[in-house]
């Protein structure tokens, strides 16, 4: 049995049998990690809506769940398995992840170990955050339209200061000093530029703003102004703009409707982009993908394991089924994930939704409306 680490799931047999008769035979191989909290509540939610396009519209895919999460850890001592990281490269075709974070587990170091193993160890340089608003009226802000706010975060995923790079000297002492290194490459930098300005590219869109701190950080983020003046200019049809990242933070909320395509490094990517899900409603309709082109790839909601409303069927699940559809466009099934979009805002509209979202329906309500509709 190639694939020990993982249990096997009911619906995993399911979605096999269902894609084993697609015409090609060519199933795409989905692992699954429900992880912590209402992660595995938003995730069956996702299985559910996966067997749901198996059934409907013949969608060929095979999904294997693995148990990696704070239980295990507790358990048995083990975050990320030895030989994960190769056996996702190997066995399959994408990575959906429902959220890891544990209250019993203070430190969060296994979930650092699983999350930011999985993106470094498959080298997902890539972080793509949509924020496309849904209804209206989930919109904070006042006279804002659908159309109005409707762009990506892509954030660089590898590197800044998440890299793990610093130290305690003298902890615990009144002299403690704590360093935390904020890393940047030239193939780091210039590969997420390219990826944001490629992507505005390929999807016909006219404008890609590029934001750091350089003014105040002229060593990592000098390297990303001297980096964007060199890939700008091979993109000549691109409308580059640039804005220092607390000017965007205030542009965003001033006037989302300006952005198409935002690019950043991997802290003011990670803060921004929970900053833009409150213009969709909040962390409930917020969907990410983490990429590396040519390569198995994470999708993930960009929410937590929210352990204060974990167990209660009040999760909202459209931010996870929406990252089944990212996930699905980028394994080439568009029409599958424009369907998943436009009922997820069928069910927003007509107020099939949980509590934060207005609604009076519970997480698998929401899940059982939408695999109907689908
Ligand atoms: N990618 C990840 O796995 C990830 C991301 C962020 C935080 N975390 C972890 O999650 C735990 C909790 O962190 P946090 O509270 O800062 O962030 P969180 O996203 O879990 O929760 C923030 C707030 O949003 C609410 N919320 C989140 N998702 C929701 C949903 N689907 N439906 C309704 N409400 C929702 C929560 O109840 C909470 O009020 C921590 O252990 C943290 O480290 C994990």
């Amino acid at each position: 049995m190639r694939l020990s680490l993982a249990r096997y799931d009911p619906a995993w047999m399911t979605l096999n049998r269902n894609s084993a008769s697609t015409a090609n035979g060519m199933s795409k191989r989905i692992a699954l990690i429900p992880g912590d909290g209402i992660g595995p509540e938003v995730i069956r939610v996702a299985e559910q809506v996966l067997a749901a396009l198996a059934a409907s519209h013949h969608l060929p895919v095979d999904c294997k769940t693995f148990d990696w999460g704070a239980e295990k850890y507790l358990r048995e001592g083990v975050a990320l398995p030895a030989g994960a990281i190769e056996m996702l490269r190997r066995d399959f075709d994408a990575t959906l992840i429902g959220a890891l974070g544990d209250p019993r587990v203070p430190s969060n170091q296994y979930a650092v170990d699983i999350l930011l193993g999985i993106r470094f160890g498959l080298d997902l340089y890539v972080n793509q955050r949509p924020v496309k608003l849904l209804d209206a009226r989930l919109c904070p802000l006042k006279s804002v339209a659908e159309k109005d706010v409707n762009f990506v975060v892509v954030r660089e995923n590898t590197e800044g200061a998440y890299a793990g790079v610093g130290g305690n000297f003298k902890r615990d002492t009144p002299d403690e000093v704590a360093v935390q290194e904020d890393v940047n490459t030239r193939k780091g930098v210039e590969r997420i530029l390219v990826y944001a300005f490629e992507y505005a590219a390929q999807k016909g869109l006219k404008k890609v703003c590029m934001s750091d701190k350089s003014n105040a950080m002229p060593y990592g983020h000098g390297l990303w102004q001297r980096t964007y003046a060199d890939v700008r200019r091979r993109f000549p049809q691109i409308d580059a703009q640039h804005l220092y990242v607390d000017t965007l933070a205030m542009e965003i909320i001033r006037n989302p409707s300006q952005f198409q395509v935002i690019v950043t490094c991997n802290l003011f990517g990670d803060i921004l982009s929970d900053l833009a899900a409150a213009l969709l409603g909040g962390l409930g309709a917020a969907p990410s993908a983490n990429l590396r082109p040519g390569s198995i790839s994470m999708f993930e909601p960009v929410h937590g394991s929210a352990p204060g409303i974990a167990g209660k069927n009040v999760a909202n699940p459209m931010a996870a089924i929406l990252t089944v559809g990212m996930m699905l466009d980028h394994l080439g099934f568009p029409e599958e994930a424009a369907q998943i979009e436009k009922v997820v805002a069928e069910a927003i509209h007509l107020g099939m939704t949980t509590p934060d979202f207005g609604g009076r329906l519970g997480t698998r309500e929401v899940g059982n409306w939408i695999c109907e509709r689908l």
